[in-house]
């Protein structure tokens, strides 16, 4: 599957989930991903490590969209709770979408990790230092 169709797939799942819960994450989402793509010209990671940046870009903060109490995650005040929260409900988001999208389980598993870990310290992970950079907005 190309680049291309991936992001469409991935666009149309977390537009759904996202405008069904906490919209403004939706927005954000997209800068994430526009972010990416300009940082994506600028490094060259070759196509697997494309994939997953930019796969990871839009699955970052797909958490939020998650049920909590009669709310969702994206709406919890806390940040001490909300943080590590949405790390670990977007866990099980993203592995659910990117097996629905068909994603291999090497990739997926590595876009799975930088859900994980975004909010974390990058040390020498490369790729989390690049996700960090897209997401500061
Ligand atoms: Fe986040
Ligand atoms: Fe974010």
């Amino acid at each position: 599957m190309s680049l291309e169709e991936l992001e469409k797939g991935l666009e149309e799942k977390i537009k759904d989930l996202f405008l069904n819960s906490v919209p403004r994450y939706y927005d954000h989402t997209m800068s994430v991903v526009s972010n990416m793509k300009k940082i994506l010209e600028r490094e060259n990671l070759g196509e697997e490590g494309t994939v997953v940046l930019t796969t990871a870009a839009y699955l970052h903060d797909i958490g939020y969209a998650a049920p909590y109490g009669n709310d969702f995650v994206g709406n919890i005040e806390d940040q001490s709770v909300k943080i590590p929260t949405h790390c670990e409900t977007g866990v099980e988001i993203s592995e659910r979408l990117l097996s629905e999208l068909g994603f291999d389980e090497k990739t997926a598993a590595r876009v799975v990790h930088l859900v994980s870990v975004h909010h974390g310290t990058p040390e020498s992970d490369e790729n989390l230092k690049l996700l960090l950079e897209a997401d500061k907005v």
